[in-house]
């Protein structure tokens, strides 16, 4: 009852006795507030913990609660640049007239139940130009997630531009601040650093269009006094839901207040908004732990199975690949031989990569073929329905690569079509991978986009994945489509992007498609409602997987990244490979037929075995036990929801010589129950060596005293299962 009626009061936001407007957006552990000062703007007046119902919100407007620095009036919730604010803002503007300045009064506040959160919605206003901006924020209680965008519209007569236009605004005040990134580039993805905040900007960002998050990718954490650590302190994790050009601006002031604004990047996107359009922004998804990011990140995996992810509770299937195995080089005849391959293996699909299509080019290496989406006669003389139809009669599911927002300029579409492409009619093309951009601005092209797809579908019903590449960013930075307005190419870019992926979601409901740019550079819980899947990276060698999937699990559940077992480092063991992709949703793409048979039974029992864990293994229930970053080792501990199951994966990469190896404490079980403990994923004939093997101890001494997961072995593992007596 007690909780019910905080929930109403904070659901309502309240006047107080001066007349004040509070809004708070609260989740079960955080809270923000919102309030209207006398000048009738909107201030965050505060954000942190969630505060107790007593708490008078009114004392959060105290004088030393307001920026010292000059006579504004505090932290606004989204100020416009050109009026009396210092430091970088939410939103710029150029009315019709010329004048470059708005400010936002509060008009009006309501809040909702929606889509499993509470969403608060804040309309402002300029009194002077009729201009209109609605804040809106969800927040997801138990997941303690809180969501923001913004919309922007206007009704003057002329054009307006718009220079910038965040997703959200938020500010803190802390002795220091320490910012972690997750960065990279081809085959190192993800990669963590980290850095102290002083006075000044830090911004991540990316402009590279569609291969957006080629070098920086779009989340961020940021410790509060210390470091972002795994299981303590706090720490505000955050994330923006756009596959194209971001912004995350990190600005501490000269009072050491940090304000941390999200959204597009406006560089090179002046964005000419019409009379009547609604400029909405992507969503700024994040989450504010005092426990570290551990917390943090099963926060997100929860909320991004429960709410975000297209069929997010769903399975998964597992598949065979051949890319690596045969790249470009494959006929009729070895495909049905993988098809086998599968079957023999256990997977559920068979996925033919890049290199079945194109005739007049045909596309057997990457110069040549991309936009001529028909079946290579020569190569595969009966088409993808045989190849469907065969797989399907060995008892394999059939997926196929495609790559349909590209095209290269040995093709027949870039003959026919050369203003669908991106590119400056005046000045030299740049190539990226012998390819460039087709225009998803155009309606025409995004017809053409959906149709790769739909014509597939129509002549394949049976067809059950896409594997989407993306492997070209926008270098060349013209649209033939937009005409006077080249500065909304990279946004309305990527809405027409989503638009295309709506259709072909709304035509093919059961489809299931991977997201892939190159490896991982595309992923965005934007995209994430369209894929149920994306590829983490091209760079299969375990060990830098490990790497790679630690960056990922921050903010990424483990059903939606793919991990797939190669011939990548063939130092590491079949074992050791597969140990590392099992911990995600798991793939294979090698050939077996020159597998040692005992790698083999490996993993055919590997499959068996993931398809019974398979929903242990993708539950949201994430430690990061041992980090790959701090040495030698890496263990990763998943636990079921209820705690009734666990699944303990180790991975010694170099150990030192003599290096003292101490047990490694579980987390998140249930201390009072009674686990056995098993070692599973042996080596045919292999009986596990570690002490505790089919051993019973209490989830307290599991969690106090811990198990010696690891050893001195040089590239080797263990998987562990844990099963509530
Ligand atoms: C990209 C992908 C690879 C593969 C190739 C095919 O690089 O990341 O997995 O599909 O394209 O050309």
């Amino acid at each position: 009852m007690k909780k019910l009626l905080l929930f109403v009061l904070a659901v309502a936001g309240y006047a107080a006795a001066d007349g004040r407007t509070n809004i708070s957006v609260t989740t079960d552990h955080t809270q923000l507030v919102l309030q209207v000062k006398d000048n009738g703007r909107l201030y965050q007046t505060y954000l942190g913990e969630r505060l107790s119902a007593d708490s008078n919100l009114d004392d959060l407007d105290q004088p030393w609660a307001k920026p010292t620095n000059s006579n504004i009036a505090g932290f606004e919730a989204y100020p416009v640049m050109g009026t009396e604010d210092y430091y970088d803002a939410a939103m710029g503007i150029r009315h019709a007239d010329g004048n470059p300045t708005t400010v936002l009064k509060y008009v009006s506040h309501e809040q909702r139940a929606t889509d499993g959160g509470t969403e608060t919605v804040i309309r402002l206003k300029d009194e002077v130009y009729p201009v209109n901006v609605t804040l809106h924020y969800v927040a997801y209680a138990e997941e303690d997630i809180i969501k923001q965008w913004t919309e922007i519209s206007h009704d003057e007569k002329g054009g307006v531009d718009l220079s910038r236009y965040s997703s959200s605004m938020l500010y803190f005040e802390s002795e220091k601040y320490y910012l972690t990134e997750f960065c990279g580039d081809w085959s190192k993805e993800m990669q963590m650093k980290h850095t102290e905040l002083n006075n000044g900007k830090k911004i991540l960002d990316s402009r590279l269009g569609t291969r957006t998050a080629m070098a920086m990718q779009p989340f961020f954490e940021l410790g509060f006094d210390a470091p972002a650590r795994e299981n303590e302190g706090t720490v505000l994790m955050g994330t923006i839901a756009w596959t194209g050009n971001f912004r995350f601006t990190f600005e501490v002031d000269h009072n050491g207040a940090l304000r941390v604004l999200s959204g597009i990047n406006p560089d090179a996107s002046l964005y000419r908004l019409k009379r009547g359009e609604v400029f909405v922004t992507p969503e700024f998804i994040f989450t504010l732990s005092t426990e570290g990011v551990g917390e943090g990140s099963r926060r997100f995996a929860r909320w991004a199975l429960d709410h975000q992810l297209f069929k997010g509770k769903e399975d998964r299937m597992t598949l065979l690949n051949n890319w690596e195995n045969t790249f470009f080089n494959f006929d009729e005849a070895k495909l049905t031989s993988l098809f086998d391959e599968a079957r023999d293996l256990g997977v559920d699909l068979f996925l033919l990569d890049d290199g079945w299509f194109g005739n007049k080019y045909p596309r057997s290496n990457d110069a040549a073929g991309l936009g001529d989406w028909q079946v290579t006669k020569e190569k595969l003389p009966n088409g993808v329905p045989y190849l469907v139809k065969t797989a399907n009669e060995k008892g394999v599911e059939f997926g196929i690569w495609i790559e349909p927002e590209m095209v290269n300029p040995k093709s027949e579409l870039a003959e026919k079509h050369p203003d669908w492409i991106l590119r400056l009619p005046n000045r030299d093309t740049y190539y990226f991978r012998n390819q460039l951009v087709l225009d998803m601005t155009n309606p025409e092209v995004q017809d053409f986009v959906f149709g790769v797809v739909d014509n597939l579908m129509q002549e394949n019903p049976n067809l059950k994945f896409f594997k989407w590449d993306c492997n070209s960013p926008i270098t060349n930075i013209y649209s033939h489509y937009e005409k006077q307005n080249q500065g909304n190419l990279y946004i309305d870019y990527v809405r027409g992007f989503y638009k295309t992926l709506e259709r072909i979601q709304q035509k093919y409901p059961d489809l299931n498609m991977m997201m892939c740019s190159s490896g991982g550079g595309r992923c965005d819980f934007g995209a994430l409602k369209y894929y149920t899947e994306f590829w983490c990276s091209d760079n299969t060698d375990p060990v830098e997987r490990l790497f790679i999937q630690w960056g990922f699990s921050h903010f990424m559940p483990a059903k939606v990244m793919c991990a797939h077992v190669t011939n990548m480092n063939r130092r590491a063991s079949v074992k050791f490979r597969t140990d590392v992709a099992f911990m995600c949703k798991l793939g294979f793409d090698i050939g077996l037929h020159d597998m040692a048979p005992a790698d083999k039974a490996f993993c055919q029992n590997a499959l068996k075995e993931y398809n019974r864990l398979k929903q242990l293994v993708f539950s949201p229930m994430t430690y990061r036990l041992v980090s790959p970053y701090d040495g030698n080792h890496c263990v990763i501990q998943r636990v079921s929801e209820d705690k009734s199951h666990a699944i303990v994966a180790a991975y010694d990469i170099h150990p030192r010589v003599g290096e003292n190896l101490h047990p490694t404490r579980l987390q998140g079980l249930d201390a009072d129950a009674r686990y056995r403990v098993k070692e599973i994923c042996l080596m045919p004939d292999a009986r596990s060596g570690m002490y505790f093997h089919d051993r019973v101890y209490t989830g307290d001494y599991l969690m106090k005293v811990g198990l010696k997961v690891l050893t001195g072995g040089e590239l080797s593992s263990r998987i562990i299962e844990l099963v509530k007596e």
